[in-house]
């Protein structure tokens, strides 16, 4: 059998390490998990119900387009029902997009320390990825405006970027908008954009209507804590979202996905109340960091990425087997962790457990 040539090569995704996984590997019983940039205090109350209630119907297909959810999501973010498709995860929506626009040859746009999602998908479809250096952390728009060429389809910008945490701001996207030729794709990943506190950050369903090449993702999996239930959605351009829809597999979410992301919707104290947790979350971490003296990007998400000063996969195994368990191994920070902010208590044992680590107090986990 011969697969095609695009996908010999490509690496199988690596998540989060599982807790359960961690657990019988080093014998422990407590295990912490920061690596996935989970909700630490899990969905809405309400979601629970909503999923009860479903349970009577998992028999029964669910409705394919989402209906009832993207009524209720189109209300509350002021859009048309036909501006929305669901996916999947926005994973989904990133393998839509592509399988949608790309053919072979095509060029693509990204940051080249990034959500690895887009370069990989890209890269099944035959496409070229060119991959622009962050500055400072940052997405340096100009000069990923500078790599567009006759050949470039889509350009990804992630917002707040995964790993580093850092912001684009609103006057610089529509300085970048208004810029980028019409016929090139903008995908602005906002997975993370609930958490964001800082009020340069731009409001993008606000400039939906001026720009038809843009694309927004966003997420259940984060704030709303209903990351297994596997849902999210792109927000653009009806015409776009009809060609994204064309190829969407007929049933891509769950039912109870579809239920559950309805009432967490309808929760927005609860969005409050993870926000201003994760914002105090952040605080304490960095204030931690600045202690030990250890520099690390500004975070604007639910995770930070900090410099550890020394192989931040060694620092990751020693985290692993006390317990902790983050991400390392970024191409271009390979003396960093990124670490997901935590419950009170989670964060102060992996505080903890990185000095311990890091041999900067002695042990006492
Ligand atoms: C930047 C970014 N985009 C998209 C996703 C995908 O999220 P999901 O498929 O769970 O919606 C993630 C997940 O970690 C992410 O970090």
């Amino acid at each position: 059998m011969k697969p095609k040539s695009s996908i010999v090569n490509l690496p199988v995704y690596q998540p989060g390490k599982p807790i359960e996984e961690v657990k019988k590997e080093f014998g422990l019983s407590d295990v912490v998990k920061l690596a996935s940039n989970e909700n630490p205090y899990g969905s809405s109350p309400r979601v629970k119900d909503a999923i009860l209630a479903e349970l009577d119907n998992i028999s029964i297909y669910p409705d394919g387009s989402s209906a009832s959810l993207t009524s209720a999501l189109a209300d509350r973010l002021g859009v048309d029902s036909k501006q929305i498709i669901f996916g999947c995860g926005s994973d989904e929506i990133i393998a839509l997009i592509t399988r949608a626009f790309f053919v072979s040859g095509d060029e693509t746009i990204m940051a080249d320390q990034t959500f690895s999602v887009y370069k990989s998908n890209a890269d099944i479809e035959g496409a070229i990825s060119i991959e622009v250096p962050l500055k400072d952390g940052t997405h340096d728009l100009d000069a990923m405006l500078a790599a567009t060429t006759d050949r470039t389809k889509i350009i990804w910008i992630c917002n707040p970027n995964n790993p580093t945490g850092t912001i684009v701001s609103e006057q610089a996207l529509i300085a970048f908008l208004d810029a980028v030729p019409s016929h090139i794709m903008v995908v602005l990943d906002e997975a993370y954009c609930e958490f964001v506190t800082d009020n340069t950050f731009p409001n993008s369903l606000n400039i939906l209507s001026k720009y038809s090449n843009l694309v927004i993702l966003r997420t259940f999996s984060k704030i709303y804590g209903l990351a297994s239930l596997r849902i999210g959605y792109g927000v653009g351009h009806p015409e776009v979202i009809k060609l994204i829809n064309q190829v969407r597999e007929p049933f891509n979410t769950s039912r109870i996905g579809q239920a559950a992301a309805k009432v967490a919707l309808e929760d927005q104290d609860y969005v409050k109340y993870c926000r201003e947790h994760n914002t105090q979350g952040i605080s304490y971490l960095e204030g931690e960091f600045d202690r030990i003296g250890l520099e690390y990007f500004p975070a604007h998400g639910n995770f930070i990425l900090v410099n550890v000063g020394k192989p931040g996969l060694e620092v990751f195994q020693g985290l692993l087997q006390l317990g902790v368990i983050v991400r390392a191994g970024f191409q271009h920070y390979p003396e960093y962790i990124r670490v997901s902010i935590g419950s009170k208590e989670q964060n102060v044992v992996f505080i903890n457990t990185l000095e311990q680590v890091l041999q900067v107090k002695s042990a006492q986990v």
